[in-house]
């Protein structure tokens, strides 16, 4: 990090964000009241803990940019980065497609997940949901993420996306192994980067065929729409360089998407079935379920932090910041700020209103929220209504990715 000098700070020099992975938020609250914007040494950032200074930072995109932010592949091992690469090779300096192209690619996907495309995809999400749940059914009891969690967001955009049944193992596998790789890789050893990384290859091959197809016959599935878009866009590339512009977005939208809903899905099970009287109420009632969602996105967010840079000198919750500096806005702790969540320790599955930063906030926020909170609804609320008796299988029923965020890589349950 360039920029503001740090000042001694004994928040920040007890932040160990891997460490508190399991239960942050005693942490965070201690800092909200103590020093709400402090400098970290373990991350190499200023964390900012305050719900009001967070919306600051994201609302603000000029003056804290993504720009130069460290990209997430920097941080894997060679070996990963280069298998990662055999089916999806960097661009070369004249492929590079420019920002025009890219940001009109964006435009599609947008509408393709706006509330009333996603209120129409409605029957068809229901069903999707219903097929894992039956296939839960037929399992029987074990691990929830790999039965549900794990397909539910590729089975949730493979409508909108045409993509065929056959292909969606390949795709939820390859999809989850990317999404790994991107929010935790630099904590997992070579090893295992190296085993996630041999799982993408099929997945962005699948993908590259599917652009193929399209790039020959348009149809109006959304991998077409995007094609269209990036053909339209001021500076259009050439035909190869647009299919991988399009292969591009494509893992992009389907990365944002991925990790995400499914440590969503297994936190939210895992705080419900934690704390019983709710999970007996959203079974005996599932029309809770869109309010239990939004409750259990705040109250666990498997997103931990967002790191943006300082375009200039700015003063951020009494802090000033120079040029250059790199500031982490923190989930887990704006949700439970006591300023705008009353009572924001506390699970409330009927809590109104909740405005929670989840899903960001601002013109970068999240534009797969409407599909994310519909899939989330569908599953809590059936799954409590056919299995009001589900219980966590043990004491250590959960397990999480090592790193900082709250990634859920198994939840055993029984019933
Ligand atoms: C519970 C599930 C989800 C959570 C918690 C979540 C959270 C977020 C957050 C916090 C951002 C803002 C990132 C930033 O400001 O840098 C974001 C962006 C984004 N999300 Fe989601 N997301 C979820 C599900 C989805 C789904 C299902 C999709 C796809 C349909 C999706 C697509 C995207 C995209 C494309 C962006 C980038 C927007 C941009 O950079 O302009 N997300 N998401």
């Amino acid at each position: 990090m360039s920029g503001t000098t740090p000042e001694p700070a004994t928040v920040g020099d007890q932040y160990d964000p891997i460490r508190l992975q399991p239960s942050p938020w005693d942490f965070y609250a201690r800092a909200r009241r103590e020093e709400a914007v402090f400098y970290a040494p373990a991350t190499g950032a200023y964390m900012v803990t305050r719900y009001d200074d967070v919306r600051q930072v994201l609302g603000a995109v000029d003056t804290f940019s993504m720009a130069g932010v460290l990209r997430v592949m920097e941080v894997l091992s060679d070996d990963a980065r280069a298998e990662l690469q055999k089916a999806f090779p960097p661009f070369t300096p004249d492929e590079e497609p420019g920002d025009a192209a890219r940001l009109k690619a964006r435009e599609p996907i947008a509408r393709a997940f706006s509330p009333e495309r996603v209120r129409a995809m409605h029957t068809e999400l229901s069903a999707t949901v219903l097929a894992l749940l039956d296939a839960l059914d037929d399992q029987g009891p074990g691990d929830l993420m790999m039965t549900v969690g794990r397909p539910l967001p590729i089975y949730g955009k493979a409508i909108a996306l045409g993509f065929r049944g056959d292909d969606l193992p390949a795709l939820v596998e390859g999809a989850y192994a990317l999404s790994v790789l991107s929010s935790a890789g630099s904590a997992l050893d070579a090893t295992t980067q190296l085993h996630l990384a041999r799982m993408v290859v099929p997945y962005q091959t699948i993908l590259t065929g599917y652009v193929a197809e399209r790039m020959a016959r348009r149809g109006t599935d959304l991998i077409s729409q995007i094609l269209t878009a990036i053909a339209d866009s001021p500076d259009a590339p050439g035909p190869q360089a647009a299919a991988r512009t399009a292969v591009e977005t494509l893992i992009a939208l389907i990365g944002a998407g991925q990790s995400t809903t499914t440590s969503s899905f297994g936190l939210g099970v895992y705080q419900l079935l934690t704390h019983r009287d709710d999970w007996k109420a959203l079974a005996a009632d599932p029309t809770l379920a869109p309010a239990a969602v939004e409750e259990l996105l705040r109250f666990d967010s498997p997103i931990q932090a967002l790191t943006r840079r300082t375009t200039c000198p700015v003063a951020l919750g009494g802090v000033k910041l120079e040029s250059g500096t790199d500031v982490m806005v923190v989930f887990p702790s704006a949700n439970r700020d006591e300023a705008e969540f009353e009572d924001g320790g506390r699970l409330r599955i009927d809590r109104s209103p909740n405005r929670h930063l989840t899903f960001g906030y601002g013109p970068r926020s999240c534009v797969g929220m409407h599909l994310a909170r519909a899939l989330l609804t569908a599953a809590f609320g059936e799954l409590a209504r056919r299995h009001s008796g589900l219980r966590l299988a043990g004491n250590d029923a959960m397990t999480l990715w090592p790193g900082m965020h709250r990634l859920v890589r198994t939840l055993d349950v029984e019933w």
